[in-house]
């Protein structure tokens, strides 16, 4: 329906940052919040959308009947994601995740030393990357968060990731990226158009995002 373009449909976003443990005190982090992610599950719930949602994020509310799948390091994000991708119709991820982490995690509280130390980090197991190599894969909507060559980046994305859609926001400007209520994103799409959106709030840009996805999958014939 008009009101409901979501309806019948199961959509997985993941949302806020990853935290790689160093030691039973400390860990790597990033600047998201999760707001970005949470307004599109809120927004693809009132589009009638099953949703999944999942995030290292506590502090936000989920929206009502939302299934919330904790993972707080990129690898339990990696587990949640692949163990869930086959109920999913469509795939948002708009969470940050960790593109390294700590080698070894310390089961004590590291302790002070004289001089520097270095802290050996590996590489995390890119998971829209994995997705977007399914054979049976859900319409895969990736995010991209530059602070220069947007497009560039964003379109490259795209192919490597094979993702349907990459919705990129500029974390340089004011009023977009982490944190705020606010963002500014283009959104780029396999036919290579792309649409960019002004300064919205973090709400009105995920409306735009679902509907964008909803006309994709309608051309599909529902993907
Ligand atoms: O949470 P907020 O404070 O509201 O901020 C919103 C936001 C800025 C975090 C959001 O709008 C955003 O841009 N999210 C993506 C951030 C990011 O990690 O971008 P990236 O360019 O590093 O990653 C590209 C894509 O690959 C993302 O969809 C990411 O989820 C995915 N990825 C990245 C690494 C990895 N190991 N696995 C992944 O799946």
């Amino acid at each position: 329906g008009a009101t409901k373009p979501l309806f019948g449909k199961t959509v997985l976003v993941t949302a806020g940052p990853t935290i790689e443990k160093i030691d039973p005190v400390r860990f790597l982090s990033n600047r998201s919040s999760g707001k970005m992610g949470f307004a599109i599950a809120d927004e693809a719930a009132k589009m009638g959308a099953k949703v999944v949602l999942v995030t290292s994020v506590d502090n936000l509310k989920a929206p009502h009947g939302a299934e919330v799948v904790k993972a707080e390091s990129a690898a339990d994000m990696y587990e949640a994601v692949m163990g869930r991708y086959k109920e999913a119709d469509i795939i948002i991820k708009s969470a940050a995740v960790a593109d390294y982490t700590p080698v070894n995690v310390l089961d004590k509280k590291m302790k002070k030393q004289p001089g520097n130390i270095v802290l050996e980090l590996k590489r995390t197991k890119d998971i829209l990357k994995e997705l977007g190599e399914k054979a049976d894969k859900p319409f895969l909507v990736g995010f991209a968060a530059e602070t220069d060559n947007l497009e560039k980046y964003a379109l490259d994305k795209l192919e490597r990731k094979r993702a349907d859609m990459i919705v990129a926001n500029d974390v340089s400007r004011q009023g977009a990226g982490f944190a705020g209520d606010t963002n500014i994103v283009t959104i780029f799409k396999r036919d290579g158009s792309k649409r960019e959106l002004p300064l919205l709030s973090k709400h009105e840009t995920a409306r735009e995002i679902l509907r964008e996805i909803c006309n994709e999958i309608e051309k599909d014939g529902g993907k």
